[in-house]
């Protein structure tokens, strides 16, 4: 594993993964997750009504986001070399100061072939040599695959939750490092 300083790049490998910043060429692999995303995700997160975020738009935010210690990394596979999303973390401020979020979002195509939590197992790795000694994940009650990877990387639901009488309960999970 490369841990990130200022000016390397981040690579993390599995036995099946590498983990390393997005390339712009990849802006395509990220609309089409965004296209992919259950009709119960919050509008936000989906392509709005006027196509946005376009390609050009996802490929502007690869270009002005920096990977550090934090970051989403885009997953690759070694041996077809082809990206299949991402997972990484991310300082959403939901949990306390300096305990970012574990975040994760593969294409359909390869959902349950443990890739995800193949990727996770590295990204908590990467955390824990960052020096973060705690993680968190938010997932919605209905989220089953997203759920069963986290315990299956070690995370336990805490008793805070957030209802949203439209898109589903917020659950709130966490991880010693
Ligand atoms: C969550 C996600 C990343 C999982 O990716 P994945 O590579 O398929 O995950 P894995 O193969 O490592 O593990 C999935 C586990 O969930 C289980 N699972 C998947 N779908 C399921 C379902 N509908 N019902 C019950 N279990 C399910 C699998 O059987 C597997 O568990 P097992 O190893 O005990 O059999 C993928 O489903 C995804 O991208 N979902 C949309 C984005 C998302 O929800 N991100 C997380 C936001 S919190």
């Amino acid at each position: 594993m490369t841990v990130g300083t200022p000016g390397s790049e981040i690579e993390l490998e599995t036995s099946r993964l590498l983990l390393r910043p997005w390339r712009v060429a990849e802006a395509p692999v990220q609309h089409e997750l965004w296209t992919e995303r259950d009709p119960r995700v919050p509008p936000h997160r989906r392509i709005d009504a006027d196509g946005h975020p376009t390609v050009a738009e996802l490929e502007d935010a690869i270009r002005t986001q920096p990977v550090w210690s934090t970051g989403l990394l885009a997953v690759e596979r070694k041996t077809s070399r082809d990206v299949i999303g991402y997972c990484g973390l991310v300082d959403s401020g939901r949990g306390p100061a300096a305990e970012p979020e574990l975040a994760f979002e593969l294409l359909r195509r390869v959902w349950r072939q443990g890739y995800a939590t193949e990727a996770a197992t590295a990204v908590l790795d990467w955390a824990r040599a960052s020096g973060y000694e705690r993680l968190w994940a938010t997932v919605w009650d209905w989220n089953t695959a997203s759920r069963r990877v986290l315990a299956k990387v070690g995370f336990t639901e805490t008793d805070r939750k957030e209802v949203d009488a439209l898109h589903g309960t917020t659950l709130f999970n966490t991880r010693r490092l």
